[in-house]
């Protein structure tokens, strides 16, 4: 698995492990931090192989396809902040696009038939219809780090018509929140966050004075923006289910999209209302203008995911925001002890 020390990628090695696989992580921990390393071994127990290489690496790729017996890939690499992309789109393309180019070249080379993509609710926009199936047509992307997931999803697509020997699904995510119910592992934004709940739990850990609530006016019961928040250790079970069901396939190449959300909508003013009802702590928050580029609603259609996968998305919201908590705390006592 490509970004398997990452925010998804980490919590997809324990579900990985729970079900039975032995995950390889490849990463080069341009985004993510050796610390998650630590807390795959506190809740595994072991070790987890991991190669130090960036995904672009060609010749670095070759080994570890000749050296390790591979039975699948799980795509999570990629640069993913919106803003950053904007101002450095080359930057975004260059290693979101060869990633995937290379382990599509790679694949047939050394006999890997199965391949799990990361992508994101991003490529449908402001669906006109809700909720969002995987048939409602994708909209042009509104940032090349969007743009780069509708390109990845074509170049799939593109080389299993080729007949290429390669059996993919694309899964759209939906937002993912939380943590390992542990603690020991979580999300790491670097510096300050551009999401909604890392922002909320350092806010309320006094990391940041306020959050921001980006636009109170929109179209919606209580004018905030609808999401689908979907705990990080469902959306990594969906992984489990995808590799599942792409080993059991007969066919020789395909390609897939599904939907990982939970189907429910949730405003941004009542998932602040829940983190206050969960922690006891209050939100020190304000409304604000909208942000640009903001989607008004989204949230899935999940009928796919259960028909195709066997998989629905377990835990609340309550739960993810519990466990998300935890998590900040858990860091704010790692900042203490320093
Ligand atoms: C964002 C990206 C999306 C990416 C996803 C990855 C944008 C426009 N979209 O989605 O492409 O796939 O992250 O997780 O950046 N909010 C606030 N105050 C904040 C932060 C967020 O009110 O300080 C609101 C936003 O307006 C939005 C909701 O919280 O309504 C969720 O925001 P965020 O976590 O950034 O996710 P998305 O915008 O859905």
């Amino acid at each position: 698995m490509t970004g398997g020390a990452g925010f998804i990628g980490s919590h997809t090695v324990v579900s990985l492990i729970e079900a039975g696989f032995e995950p390889i992580i490849v990463d080069d921990f341009s985004n993510s931090q050796r610390t998650a390393l630590d807390g795959l071994r506190t809740i595994l127990g072991r070790e987890i192989t991991c190669h130090t290489v960036n995904c672009t690496d060609a010749a670095a790729m070759h080994e570890i396809f000749a050296n390790e017996r591979l039975s699948g890939v799980i795509h999570f690499a990629a640069f993913k902040a919106v803003g950053e992309s904007v101002a450095k789109p080359l930057k975004y393309y260059r290693n979101n696009l060869d990633s995937l180019v290379l382990l599509l070249e790679l694949m047939p080379q050394y006999g890997v038939k199965n391949l799990v993509f990361s992508s994101s609710c991003t490529v449908y926009g402001q669906p006109k219809q809700l909720p969002v199936t995987e048939a409602t047509p994708r909209q042009p992307a509104e940032s090349p780090y969007g743009n780069t997931k509708a390109i990845s999803e074509d170049i799939i697509r593109d080389a299993v018509r080729s007949e290429l020997p390669v059996r993919a699904l694309a899964l759209r995510y939906f937002n993912p929140i939380g943590a390992h119910p542990s603690a020991q592992i979580g999300e790491l934004p670097l510096g300050v966050p551009a999401n909604l709940v890392p922002f909320i739990t350092q806010t309320a850990a006094g990391i940041r004075p306020s959050l921001m609530v980006y636009g109170g006016d929109y179209d919606t019961p209580d004018g905030t923006c609808i999401r689908d928040y979907i705990h990080v250790m469902d959306l990594a079970e969906a992984h489990v289910q995808a590799l599942r069901k792409l080993a059991e396939s007969r066919e020789t190449s395909s390609y897939d999209v599904i939907n990982i959300g939970t189907g429910r909508g949730e405003t941004v003013l009542s998932l602040i209302k829940t983190f206050e009802q969960e922690t006891g702590v209050p939100l020190n928050y304000t409304i604000g203008p909208r942000r640009p580029g903001d989607i008004e609603k989204v949230y899935a259609d999940v009928t796919k995911a259960t028909q195709t996968l066997g998989w629905t998305a377990r835990r609340s919201l309550a739960e993810s925001l519990q466990d998300a908590w935890r998590w900040q705390e858990k860091l704010n006592h790692k900042v203490l002890e320093l």
